[in-house]
């Protein structure tokens, strides 16, 4: 009932805006657990991709893979990186960790993550800020690469955000983004916004596949974890949020009527 009048409502920007808000406040402010630090679905690599870097008994290994897979399509090292709706900042820490940028910026929205994720990841080449995506508090022509994992889905105006993404890009800058939509539909929506930003489209990719197997593969971890930590009466709200196979993500994933993708693009040179 109460999801049937979210998704009805969804279709108002103001209401996705105040959904988002509300929801990932509550979440860093009521679980400020320390070892839960991804919001992502998880990504499993393909024999195609390069070798995973990371040990196997890494925790929430999946989600980090999401990062680490989406990272290494542009050049990191050395440059100066926003990440737009960097959630608990799990991504954000290993990106300026292991990537080695000289500068990375977390932005969400929500003030409780950004607060969460300045308290449990403390680099000195990373900060995180409150803003939002549809008016991101940066200068013009100020950073190298953009990153946005699994957040976009949630904003009251991708068209906005993609032109702030645009606009706080250096000429020859890279926007990397992974996320998904609930149809095709609005998958193709979503590619016709891409393509309205003239920004030139280097790499286009179906992950679905990636994610479902991702869902699958930490599916005993993960519901360990959400009984650990999770008051009994969330416990089956949580499950579906956070994927569980046979939640209705899981489950519209692998019908296909819901696909997840990766994007990379590239604002033209000056
Ligand atoms: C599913 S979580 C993903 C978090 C993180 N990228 C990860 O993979 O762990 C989506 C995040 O987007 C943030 N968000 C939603 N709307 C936003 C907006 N308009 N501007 C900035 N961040 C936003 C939320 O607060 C939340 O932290």
């Amino acid at each position: 009932m109460i999801n049937g009048i979210i998704y009805l409502f969804k279709r108002f920007s103001w209401f996705k805006r105040m959904n988002a808000k509300v929801t990932y406040e509550l979440l860093a402010k009521h679980i400020p657990a320390q070892d839960w630090n991804f919001m992502n679905y998880g990504y499993n690599p393909t024999p195609a991709d390069p070798a995973s870097p990371l040990d196997p008994s890494t925790l929430q290994l999946y989600p980090t893979q999401m990062y680490h897979y989406l990272a290494i399509k542009a050049q990191i090292e050395g440059k100066n990186v926003l990440e737009v709706g960097s959630g608990r900042g799990g991504g954000a820490r290993y990106i300026a960790e292991k990537l080695k940028p000289h500068h990375y910026i977390g932005m969400d929205l929500a003030q409780n993550a950004v607060d969460l994720a300045n308290k449990n990841h403390s680099l000195p080449n990373l900060k995180f800020i409150q803003g939002s995506a549809e008016c991101i508090p940066l200068a013009d022509n100020s950073i190298d690469v953009v990153i946005n994992v699994e957040s976009c889905h949630a904003y009251g105006s991708v068209p906005k955000f993609l032109s702030e993404v645009k606009r706080v890009l250096k000429p020859g800058g890279h926007f990397l983004m992974v996320d998904f939509r609930n149809s095709q539909e609005n998958m193709t929506i979503l590619k016709n916004e891409l393509r309205d930003t003239q920004m030139k489209l280097i790499q286009e990719e179906n992950i679905s596949s990636n994610v479902i197997q991702a869902i699958e593969a930490e599916d005993e971890t993960k519901r360990k974890r959400i009984e650990e930590k999770i008051p009994k009466r969330w416990q089956k709200l949580f499950c579906d949020f956070a994927g569980v196979v046979g939640s209705r993500f899981h489950l519209t994933l692998k019908e296909g009527t819901r696909t997840y993708w990766r994007f990379h693009l590239q604002k033209a040179e000056a």
